[in-house]
């Protein structure tokens, strides 16, 4: 009997990083204040634990005016500058854990705006990530996610456009999007933006869960990334089970098949994949 377990199975460089970054400040500074703005990360039980050990999560930019003493932790998805202007100037401790990824987009985007471009940026308009990107920008820019957006968009010809996507956003529907604005002939440099953790983790789970007999996808019930997951692998795999944790799954299911795989989303910490999988090789 073989278990395969999914190397690209939960935390992304990104997450991992910022989530490793709260628990060096609470070792770091114990005693002190330390706040996140917004969840770390869309998973209840790391924010659970994080908030056992003292970490205050600013759920608003109201509650992050209401701060005035201690450290702020910027969490992977970035913010705009706007925000840290006002840490500077509320004089708080800032611990930068916006992915790199993304922080990159912040420097071309602030680079393009100075040089006079239009920046035009592919991703969903509520994503905090796109906001963030967006506050990077100065006047003349605009979000597009979808094809009818285009039409709206009011760039002035003589300008030079830069454009630059969401690192989640999905690479074909980037393309066609591209393209249709390379029809309005202006001047264009296109800069790839996407980020492949997310697509490379599916390939992946796509790839296990062809070759096994069952197959286990663990992850919060509300990650949007771990429920794609599961629709990628029960496509392939008719006996593909969806967990948040080892309480969901009923090893009994498991009893008479000779090679089960096991894939998370990107925000299912290792110790819970852990424990699914060593519960798992026992029945084996
Ligand atoms: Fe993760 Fe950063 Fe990519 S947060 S999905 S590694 S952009």
């Amino acid at each position: 009997m073989e278990l395969r377990v999914a190397k690209t199975a939960g935390f992304c460089f990104g997450v991992k990083r910022a989530v490793e970054k709260v628990y060096k400040q609470l070792a770091r500074k114990k005693g002190e204040k330390i706040y996140t703005y917004g969840p770390i990360i869309h998973n209840e039980e790391v924010i659970k634990d994080m908030q056992q050990r003292g970490v205050t999560v600013l759920r608003t930019e109201e509650e992050l005016d209401a701060v005035t003493e201690g450290t702020v932790i910027i969490r992977s998805h970035g913010v705009e500058k706007r925000i840290y202007d006002k840490l500077e100037a509320k004089h708080l401790s800032v611990v930068d854990a916006t992915c790199p990824f993304v922080k990159k987009i912040h420097t071309i985007v602030k680079k393009e705006s100075g040089q006079g471009h239009f920046i035009v940026i592919i991703g969903n308009p509520n994503h905090p990530e796109v906001q963030g990107i967006r506050g990077w920008a100065g006047k003349d820019a605009a979000i597009v996610q979808n094809a009818e957006d285009i039409p709206t968009l009011s760039i002035n010809p003589e300008k030079k456009v830069c454009i630059v996507a969401q690192t989640t956003f999905n690479y074909n529907k980037f393309q066609d999007l591209v393209e249709i604005i390379s029809e309005k002939s202006y001047d264009i440099v296109v800069l790839n933006t996407i980020c492949n953790a997310t697509k490379e983790r599916q390939t992946e789970a796509r790839s296990i869960a062809e070759q096994v007999d069952a197959m286990i996808v663990i992850g919060d019930k509300h990650s949007s990334n771990t429920q794609k997951l599961f629709e990628i692998c029960a496509d392939a795999c008719k006996d593909t089970y969806y967990i948040q944790t080892l309480d969901d799954l009923n090893l009994n299911q498991l009893g008479s098949v000779e090679t089960v795989g096991i894939t998370a989303g990107a925000s299912t910490p290792n110790n819970i994949i852990e424990e699914v999988q060593n519960n798992v090789r026992v029945i084996f």
